[in-house]
């Protein structure tokens, strides 16, 4: 789909694994906005912003236990062998250390205006 509708989707977070999914400072400004629904226990709701000629849609990407396994407490919720390939991989993580429903990062989805 994002082939035919000319469309990116990325992964991005504040707490990025991989360097290059940083947040810049507009996608920021949604993930501080959901952070903070969450901390007042809301359900962060998805974003449309209307750019000059593109449409950006910003949906939230809250953790589960699931997730814990590969983004929880280390040691803890990851497994040694889990944390040693992290380590080997993915020398700057930052994104160890989430708890239950925090929000892990967004998705964002850029679309041409037409
Ligand atoms: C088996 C391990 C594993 C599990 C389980 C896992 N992740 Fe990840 N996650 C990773 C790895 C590895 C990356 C880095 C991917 C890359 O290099 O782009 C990552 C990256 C991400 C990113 C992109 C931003 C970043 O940090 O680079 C988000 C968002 C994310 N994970 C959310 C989640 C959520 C939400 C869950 C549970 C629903 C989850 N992950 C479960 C291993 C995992």
């Amino acid at each position: 789909m994002s082939q035919k509708l000319n469309a990116s989707v990325t992964r991005v977070s504040d707490r990025p694994r991989n360097p290059d999914n940083k947040a810049d400072s507009m996608q920021m400004q949604y993930i501080v906005a959901a952070k903070n629904a969450l901390a007042q226990g809301k359900q962060p709701k998805p974003l449309m912003q209307q750019l000059e000629d593109q449409m950006v849609g910003y949906y939230p990407i809250v953790t589960n236990a699931m997730c814990l396994q590969c983004h929880g407490s280390n040691p803890g919720d990851i497994s040694a062998d889990t944390a040693a390939a992290l380590d080997a991989l993915y020398p700057l993580d930052q994104a160890r250390g989430y708890g239950l429903d925090e929000l892990r990062g967004i998705f964002v989805v850029s679309m041409d205006k037409e």
